[in-house]
């Protein structure tokens, strides 16, 4: 295991990449996460809007799989990022504050092997969307379509 990110020609293209929606397809350890959330949270920053969703099976996965790991979200982006796994103040649901210089970003955690929770957050205006590992969510709704992006969504 490496302490840095290493940004291949292949990755370089993929951060620079401008599409509203984006599927990283790969084997295990390929990387997809890596360089996909690291990809979402600068996304998060340069967004106009406030609020943004981070997504993986359950609030225990994402934290292992994605906020705590190595060249995860908070050894990425270290001070400039506050994880808050119970909810604070106005903001009751688990979330990251992202501190950037237009302001506070907050990006929601939400497990989708949370049903009701996921139908909640149905209807609410956001900026972006990361899903880690969609292809195991069991969704029998189409709750991703019903959701308003202002622009980007890695899935
Ligand atoms: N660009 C990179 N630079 C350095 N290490 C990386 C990079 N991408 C992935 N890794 C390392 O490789 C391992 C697997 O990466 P991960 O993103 O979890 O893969 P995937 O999501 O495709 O299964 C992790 O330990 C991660 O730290
Ligand atoms: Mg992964």
């Amino acid at each position: 295991m490496t302490d840095k990110l290493i940004l291949s020609p292949k990755y370089k293209a993929f951060l620079r990449c401008n599409a509203p929606v984006e599927f990283l397809e790969g084997t295990t350890a390929a990387g997809k996460t890596t360089v996909g959330i690291f990809k979402f949270i600068l996304k998060c920053a340069e967004s106009s809007k406030k609020i943004h969703i981070l997504s993986g099976l359950d609030l225990g996965t994402i934290e292992k799989n994605i906020i705590n790991k190595d060249l995860g979200i908070l050894d990425d982006f270290g001070s400039l990022v506050e994880y808050n796994a119970k909810g604070k103040g106005q903001y009751s649901l688990p979330h990251l504050i992202l501190h950037t210089s237009k302001g506070e970003r907050i990006i929601y955690i939400l497990g989708y092997d949370n049903k009701a929770r996921w139908k909640k957050a149905l209807g609410g205006q956001y900026g972006c969307l990361y899903i880690d590992e969609i292809n195991i969510a069991d969704w029998k709704e189409k709750s991703i379509q019903a959701f308003t992006l202002e622009r980007y969504a890695i899935l």
